[in-house]
């Protein structure tokens, strides 16, 4: 069902209410990260020292197969811990897969989690540490503070650079039937440690490189232009954004390049910070439609929608994405209205340059209406600069079709 816009209004002045009240003044979590090549020994030395003997590895079956999960973790072994594999998540993990994973977790009696992964892998293994002991449908916890309180701690050695979840207490789930993703919040999802390590990231192909990459600029943007100016968004959000603009493209058509890969790993990691504090925004409630519909990848879905939305939060925006263009040295014209513009041009020309598409031929018109209900209902929930009509919606969808 679509509210009228004042309604609209009134339930994100609650919610956002209701989120400062709750949370407002906590920190926005506070965990360890190792960065560079020795970052994975870093953070295995770290987790003997706890004195983890078992744990748990999350991963997919690709990264298993390759040896790399392997390799990341071989301090571990050298140490004597052991390690229990649940290699099977796949892109957009449903519940169906949290409870596979407890079945690994449960059998071998682990005490930790190490996801190894893109965002896939570590949103599942969040929800996978919830199940330590609790029998519970893991889809009762969609929502915030919703998990059991016995949380197994949490490591993540990111093998992308774009989800952020390494820094985040957030989880998104698909239900494959009702073709939505779900967000489980919680404190304790917070990874306890995270190592950043360019060697994992030399392999991955240039589309999923800048898809990822996209997303992270879109985390970057979305917590730097949102109206609720909680904690160090601004400062991580801008470190993110600049690095994606530095980094992505060297990323994208040097893959073996250790700089660009390292520059890529900590501007995601930045965005995640940011994001961790003030949530995504309108660019994400329409990705994630597209993704749970259609499949589409994620960042590649946050590349389609960006453009766009900023282009119609330009006024609401404008300071935010004036200074932007400043720090990332792309206009330094008097007026902050032509500099917003042309940071919002400068993005579109980065997601073209790195390859992304600006149209996918997935998304059907019949759909059009469900998608932007869904997308209106998401982002009513988030602080974006302001709420986006029906029709504003319809014709993002429309731009993004291929006609
Ligand atoms: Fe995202």
């Amino acid at each position: 069902m679509v509210r009228s816009m004042p309604v609209r209004r009134f339930k994100r002045g609650f919610k956002l209410g209701l989120i400062k009240l709750l949370i407002g003044n906590k920190a926005a979590g506070v965990h360890l990260s190792y960065v560079g090549r020795g970052a994975t020994d870093d953070l295995c030395r770290r987790i003997v020292d706890i004195g983890h003997t078992d744990v748990l590895v999350v991963t997919d079956k690709a990264l298993k197969e390759l040896g790399l999960a392997e390799r990341a973790l071989a301090g571990l072994v050298e140490a004597g811990v052991n390690l229990h594999w649940y290699a099977g998540v796949d892109p957009d993990p449903t519940f169906a897969h949290v409870i596979e994973g407890r079945q690994a977790l449960r059998s071998a009696g682990c005490t930790a989690i190490i996801a190894v992964g893109g965002g896939s892998s570590m949103d599942a293994a969040k929800i996978i540490a919830c199940t330590r002991s609790s029998d519970e449908a893991p889809d009762k916890w969609v929502g915030m503070n919703k998990v059991p309180d016995d949380i197994l701690p949490i490591y993540a050695i990111p093998t992308t650079s774009g989800t952020g979840s390494e820094a985040t207490m957030g989880a998104v789930i698909k239900d494959p039937v009702e073709k939505l993703k779900h967000i489980i919040v919680a404190e304790g999802l917070l990874p306890q440690a995270v190592a950043l390590n360019p060697d994992l990231l030399v392999g991955l192909p240039a589309p999923i490189t800048a898809a990822t990459g996209i997303d992270a600029l879109t985390h970057g943007i979305e917590a730097f232009i949102c109206i609720w100016d909680r904690g160090t968004r601004k400062e991580n959000g801008r470190l993110a954004i600049q690095g994606v603009f530095r980094w992505l493209e060297q990323a994208v058509q040097h893959p073996e390049d250790m700089e660009a890969r390292q520059g890529m790993a900590v501007a995601a990691y930045h965005a995640g910070i940011a994001i961790n504090q003030v949530g995504v925004g309108n660019v994400h409630a329409i990705a994630h439609q597209l993704g749970a519909r259609y499949g589409i990848p994620h960042g590649q879905a946050n590349a389609l929608a960006l453009p766009h939305v900023l282009q119609a939060c330009l006024s609401e925006a404008e300071t935010a994405l004036a200074e932007l263009a400043v720090v990332t040295h792309v206009s330094e014209a008097a007026s902050p209205a032509a500099r917003a513009q042309a940071f919002v041009e400068s993005v579109t020309d980065l997601i073209r340059k790195v390859g992304i598409a600006e149209t996918d031929p997935r998304i059907q018109s019949e759909d059009w209406e469900t998608l932007a209900h869904a997308a209106m209902d998401e982002s009513d929930g988030y602080v974006s600069p302001r709420l986006l009509t029906k029709a504003e919606m319809l014709g993002i969808l429309r731009d993004i079709s291929v006609s």
